[in-house]
C-alpha cells in the first residue's frame, strides 16, 4: 500500500497527529486520504493511508531541510568585529529604551543612597531609615544590572548615561525629614513604574514579545508592591504628624527590626 504513497515522508499514526479531524476533512489522492495538517507554521500535508491500510499510518509531507533553510540565516551572521552574533529581532529603539531605563534605575538608586547617607549622620541617627534606604539603593542597582544583563543577552550594547546630583538634605519646614524623604521615595517609585510601562509599550509596538515578557515578569509585579509598601510608610509617618521626635523614632525602630528595601 505505501509503495503508491504520493507523499513519501515521515509516517505517523493518525490518532497521534489529528485525532479531532472529521472524516470529511480528508480528500482522496491516489487511494490515500489527504488533509492539510492544521499545525501552526507547518502548512504541510498529512496523508492518511486509505481504508485498505490496516495500520492507519499517516505521512507528513513536511520535510525540514536544515542545510537549505539555514542558508538565509547563515548569510546574515555578522562577520565584522564588534557586532553581536546573538542579536535577532531586536530593534535599535528597544535597545535605546533599555539603556534609558538603566539610567532611571541607577538614578533612583543614587537618590536612595543619598538618603541613606543623610539618615546615617551622627546628629540624625535614624538607623532604621538609613538601613531601609541603603537596602533600597542596592535593590535599584540590582534592577539596573538585571537590565544590563538582558541588554547583553539580546545583543544590544549597554551605554551608561549621566546622572544628576541628588539632594543631600531632607529636612522640611512643615513635616519630619522621615516623611519628606519617604514621600520623595514614593513619588520616585511611581515615576519608575511609569518609565517601565513606557518601556513595555515600546517593546509591544516593536512586536518584541521577549522584551514584553521580561519587563512584565521581572519588573512590573515588584514595582506595584514597592509602591504599596512606600504608601503605607507615608501613611504611617503622616499619622505621626509634624512631630519629629518620639513618633519618628518609633517608626525608625520598626524599620530597623522589620523593614527591607523597596
Ligand atoms: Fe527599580
Amino acid at each position: 500500500m505505501l509503495l503508491n504513497n504520493p507523499f513519501p515522508s515521515l509516517i505517523f499514526q493518525r490518532e497521534t497527529l489529528c485525532p479531532s479531524l472529521s472524516p470529511s476533512a480528508f480528500k482522496n489522492v491516489n487511494g490515500f486520504s489527504v488533509v492539510r495538517y492544521p499545525k501552526k507554521n507547518v502548512g504541510g500535508l498529512v496523508v492518511l493511508a486509505s481504508k485498505e491500510a490496516k495500520d492507519k499510518l499517516l505521512t507528513l509531507d513536511v520535510v525540514f531541510k536544515p542545510f537549505e533553510e539555514v542558508k538565509k540565516e547563515l548569510s546574515m551572521v555578522p562577520t565584522t568585529p564588534h557586532e553581536s552574533l546573538a542579536r535577532q529581532n531586536f530593534c535599535d529603539h528597544c535597545e535605546a529604551a533599555i539603556n534609558d531605563q538603566i539610567n532611571v534605575e541607577y538614578t533612583v538608586s543614587y537618590v536612595y543612597h543619598a538618603m541613606y547617607a543623610y539618615f546615617d549622620r551622627d546628629y540624625v541617627a535614624l538607623k532604621g531609615l538609613a538601613k531601609f534606604f541603603k537596602d533600597s539603593s542596592v535593590e535599584e542597582r540590582d534592577h539596573a544590572e538585571k537590565l544590563m544583563d538582558y541588554q547583553n543577552t539580546r545583543g544590544g550594547k549597554v551605554k551608561l548615561q549621566s546622572m544628576l546630583m541628588p539632594l543631600s538634605e531632607f529636612d522640611h519646614p512643615e513635616k519630619s525629614d522621615a516623611l519628606h524623604a519617604m514621600e520623595i521615595a514614593l513619588a520616585l517609585e511611581k515615576l519608575n513604574n511609569e518609565k517601565l510601562l513606557n518601556l513595555r509599550k515600546i517593546a509591544d509596538e516593536q512586536n518584541d514579545v521577549y522584551l514584553v515578557d521580561f519587563i512584565e515578569s521581572e519588573f512590573l509585579v515588584d514595582q506595584v508592591e514597592s509602591i504599596k509598601k512606600m504608601s503605607e510608610y507615608v501613611a504611617q509617618l503622616r499619622r505621626v504628624g509634624k512631630d519629629n521626635g518620639h513618633g519618628v523614632w518609633h517608626f525608625d525602630q520598626m524599620l530597623l527590626k522589620h523593614g527591607d528595601g523597596a
